[in-house]
């Protein structure tokens, strides 16, 4: 029923100043998880979800995220010579095919939704992804491939939820619910980090979204919204009324690595998934904790 959804955006032209001094002059996706900066797990995500074209979203000092999808010549050579074979596959297997990604500049980091529109002209009249790569997220079959699994059936708007408590739902896009099976959850609108006293439900989404072209009629206008800026949930929410709209529950582990506590619980947990690490860092995280 849905068109396919061949292209991702990734926008990661953010300033990440919760992540300060770290972020001073490396960009916050850069940051490793383990060893992995978080824009690959991204990227793998939306791989394995079967995403072709990969569009970032970068800013000024974020050339960086790109060249990290590129060949790099010496240290190929360097491991070829030495016979460190898998290394060098790892590193050539991360790299998506020649000509299968983009750089578009936000110039100013004036919000997210403004960030989506720079990407408009490489986008065309095809639905296509976003996201947001500090939301690191852990789960089999991979969140992005959750959601294309849902649009191929409802199309229209869909973005990935989870229920927050109460008092949190200030830091999040929340949904206005029509109705909900408690998988998928129909919404007739999404608001921007409401107040808990006047938020219309507590589903939160968590930075993965597959959309309509349609939002771009209303981020051409370039209306600001909550803190003075472009919102993408402002949006999703003016095209409710032509475009079906829906919410899925997402199933699996969600790390906030925007945020210091939720990226070190992210390292814990990556580590302890890795086997030829796992018993060590368990050994040193209980030493700690006795
Ligand atoms: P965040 O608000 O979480 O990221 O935006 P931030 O602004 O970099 O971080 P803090 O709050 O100052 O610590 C979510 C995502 O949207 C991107 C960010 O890079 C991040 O991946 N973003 C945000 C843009 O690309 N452009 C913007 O104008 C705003």
């Amino acid at each position: 029923m849905a068109g396919r959804v061949r292209k991702a955006v990734f926008p990661v032209a953010g300033l990440g100043t919760r992540f300060l001094p770290a972020t001073k002059v490396i960009a916050k996706e850069m940051l490793p998880v383990v060893d992995k900066p978080l824009i690959q797990y991204a990227v793998e995500e939306a791989a394995a979800a079967g995403i072709e074209y990969f569009i970032f979203i970068t800013g000024r000092g974020k050339s960086v995220l790109v060249d990290h999808f590129d060949h790099a010549p010496e240290l190929e050579t360097l491991l070829g010579s030495r016979g460190r074979e898998e290394e060098l596959e790892s590193l050539l297997a991360s790299m998506p095919e020649p000509g299968r990604v983009a750089a578009v500049r936000q110039q100013e980091p004036l919000g997210l939704g403004h960030a989506v529109w720079c990407a408009r002209a490489n986008l065309g009249n095809e639905p296509f992804a976003v996201l947001l790569p500090d939301e690191l997220l852990m789960s089999d079959p991979p969140c992005l491939r959750q959601l294309i699994n849902v649009h191929e059936k409802v199309g229209g708007n869909v973005v990935a939820v989870t229920q927050v408590p109460q008092e949190q739902t200030n830091r999040y896009g929340i949904l206005d619910v029509e109705s909900d099976d408690g998988k998928v959850a129909k919404a007739k609108g999404m608001v921007e980090k409401p107040d808990p006293a006047s938020a219309p439900s507590r589903l939160a989404n968590i930075g993965r979204y597959i959309l309509d072209p349609a939002v771009f009629h209303h981020l051409d206008k370039q209306i600001k919204g909550v803190g003075g800026e472009i919102q993408l949930t402002d949006a999703i929410d003016a095209t409710t009324d032509t475009i079906p709209f829906h919410g899925v529950r997402f199933e699996g582990d969600r790390f906030d690595c925007g945020d210091k506590v939720g990226f070190l619980t992210a390292n814990i947990a990556f580590a302890l998934k890795r086997p030829e690490m796992a018993d060590r860092v368990r050994e040193a995280v209980g030493a700690l904790l006795a």
